[in-house]
């Protein structure tokens, strides 16, 4: 089994090597990456690549080099014939991006289409040697550098790519937005505090949200990064610059700032209604903090800025303290 596992990472190894070279033989995808931002020199350090726009590319190369199309459907790069007979390459005519573990084995891939089909990306499958939730893309990159103070996450491939490009060398990628307790375990080995910057979308904040609990579970100090709407940290960058995004990195906000934020944003703070409603979430949000100081600080600031009586958001905490004693 150990023999097995081997052979499938030696095989995504070559994959990935032969994804690279059609890559700097074909002027479109490498326009399609420059368009993009990315240098050759980013391009090499992420092994990024290009499948061929052909059936059976990949397979006919490996077939040359006497390697079993059954090992490579093993290792996720081919997919099985709808009548049984035989396989086809999975991976065509997009832009490759090997998935690399802690030991630099490459262990899947993720490819894009260069243009508006659908699906944008594809990615492996789980394989005997990958399971998704098990890695953090770009984390074999990040925990070579010395004196870590904290790992920027990010949604995308595209994403963490593009920050490094701008010399943010600690950014990693969860790859969608299902982040696990497992990658949560894997980041904690490397820092304690973990800045999430995921996209600005619905659908990135309920990531954020689910992504803050479980790295909190796992004992990691965690800030969050608020993107303008609409944007992803690899359009922010390029639009803004990397002093902007420092910026952001700079005021990212703690569990509880960003609840509340969140808050701010769902109620009409003009109308009683959503006044009564901000002071109890807010007293909610503020029960969770077992420091009295803090408690203090964020009701002094709190009110302050929506202009409530401090001893209204104490009596609201207060009266949900009793309530669970
Ligand atoms: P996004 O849709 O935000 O893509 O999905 P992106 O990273 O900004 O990509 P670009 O900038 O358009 O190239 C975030 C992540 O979700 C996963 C990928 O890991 C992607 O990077 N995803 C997204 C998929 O696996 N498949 C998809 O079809 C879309
Ligand atoms: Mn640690
Ligand atoms: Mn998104
Ligand atoms: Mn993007
Ligand atoms: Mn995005």
């Amino acid at each position: 089994k150990a023999k097995k596992k081997q052979l499938l990472i030696n095989i995504s190894r070559e994959a990935a090597r032969f994804f690279y070279k059609n890559l700097n033989k074909n002027p479109q995808a490498m326009k399609y990456l420059y368009n993009r931002g990315l240098s050759r020199d980013i391009i090499r350090r992420f092994g990024l690549g290009y499948s061929l726009n052909s059936w059976e590319g990949l397979k006919n190369f490996m077939a040359a080099k006497g390697i079993d199309p059954e090992y490579l459907y093993s290792a996720g790069l081919l997919v099985k014939r709808n009548n049984n007979e035989g396989y086809y390459d999975r991976f065509r005519n997009r832009i490759m991006f090997p998935i690399i573990d802690l030991k630099g084995n490459v262990i899947a891939f993720g490819g894009r289409v260069m243009d508006d089909s659908k699906p944008k990306y594809l990615n492996s499958p789980d394989t005997p040697i990958y399971n998704k939730g098990h890695n953090i893309y770009a984390l074999n990159l990040v925990k070579q550098i010395k004196d870590l103070k904290n790992i920027i996450v990010v949604e995308g491939y595209m994403d963490a790519i593009s920050l490094h490009q701008y010399g943010i060398n600690n950014a990693v990628a969860s790859l969608g937005t299902a982040f696990t307790e497992q990658q949560a375990k894997l980041l904690k080995r490397y820092a304690d505090e973990i800045i999430i910057a995921y996209d600005s979308d619905v659908a990135g904040q309920t990531a954020t949200l689910r992504g803050l609990a479980i790295l909190e579970k796992e004992g990691c100090n965690v800030k969050v990064i608020r993107l303008p709407k609409g944007k992803d940290p690899d359009e922010y960058i390029r639009k803004e610059g990397l002093d902007a995004f420092k910026n952001l990195v700079e005021n990212s906000m703690s569990l509880v700032e960003y609840k509340i934020h969140n808050l701010k944003q769902n109620i009409n703070i003009q109308e009683i209604e959503g006044r009564v409603k901000f002071v109890k979430q807010l007293a909610t949000i503020l029960n969770t903090i077992d420091s009295p100081a803090e408690v203090d600080a964020y009701i002094k600031k709190y009110s302050r800025e929506m202009q409530i009586n401090e001893a209204a958001i104490y009596d609201e905490l207060n009266r949900i303290k009793k309530r669970h004693t």
